[in-house]
């Protein structure tokens, strides 16, 4: 009996496990990928992880400690030095960043920190130690990744890719807004100058370069409202996963 009933355990474990999916969501700065992906991982259960917060924490390391960008050598050394870890706070509902034990959530998002990101992340070192990680993460599936790379570099087998577009301007005027709450000294000059400078060097950059996957789908939320994306996105997973079944 005893026997039956871990055989029938078993197989609905197997059948919970293989259900679930990796979902990828690419795309251009501040244009929503992170709300998205939050929500989707909440709904489903799933791990959430900004791979974005990975590339700054890494950027902040660089900057407190003066590494020199062009120097190989110091920038391999510094990363031997770097732990990473995601750590999920029930009071804002998301995982949090850690650098070494320091929770490094909000300060990377500074601006300081965005004027640097990304010369660091398009360094092949600093690609290959993130991207490591990544894949470690997704070994399991039940995860929701964001970032540049994700479906074609991380995860090119995902089950279900989104990339996400917004016209500049409403681009500019949500992340402005987000940090002006944070810091009223900002201007929108500077957010919008930071936003199109880290879209072009993401995307013109030798190593896994933005650029949207051949088979993800395209969601272009410039006059969605948060709901709406969400709400087609979930049907997108719930479709996937279905036909996992
Ligand atoms: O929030 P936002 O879309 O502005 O950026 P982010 O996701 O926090 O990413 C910050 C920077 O990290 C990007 O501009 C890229 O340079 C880099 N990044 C990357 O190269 N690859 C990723 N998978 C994620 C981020």
């Amino acid at each position: 009996m005893k026997e039956y009933q871990s055989t029938v355990l078993l197989f609905y474990f197997c059948q919970v496990v293989a259900k679930k999916i990796i979902i990828t969501i690419d795309g251009w700065s501040s244009c929503g990928k992170s709300t998205l992906a939050k929500q989707l991982a909440k709904e489903l259960g799933y791990l959430y992880v900004d791979s974005g917060a990975m590339y700054r924490a890494i950027t902040l390391y660089f900057l407190r400690n003066n590494i020199d960008l062009a120097e190989k050598k110091e920038v391999k050394e510094a990363l031997k030095s770097i732990s990473l870890e995601f750590v999920f706070n029930p009071k804002s509902s998301s995982s949090e960043i850690y650098l070494n034990d320091e929770n490094v959530e909000y300060v990377i998002r500074d601006m300081v920190v965005a004027e640097k990101v990304s010369d660091v992340a398009a360094i092949k070192e600093v690609r290959e130690f993130a991207v490591a990680q990544q894949q470690l993460m997704g070994k399991k599936k039940g995860i929701v990744m964001d970032g540049r790379d994700i479906g074609t570099v991380v995860f090119p087998k995902a089950e279900l890719k989104i990339f996400m577009t917004a016209d500049n301007a409403i681009r500019v005027q949500r992340r402005f807004k987000e940090l002006y709450e944070k810091n009223p000294n900002v201007t929108i000059e500077e957010v919008k100058d930071n936003l199109e400078m880290r879209d072009y060097i993401d995307s013109h950059r030798e190593v896994s370069p933005l650029r949207k996957a051949k088979d993800a789908i395209e969601l272009d939320n410039t006059n969605l409202t948060e709901k709406e994306q969400f709400s087609k996105a979930l049907i997108l997973a719930r479709d996937k996963i279905a036909q996992l079944k």
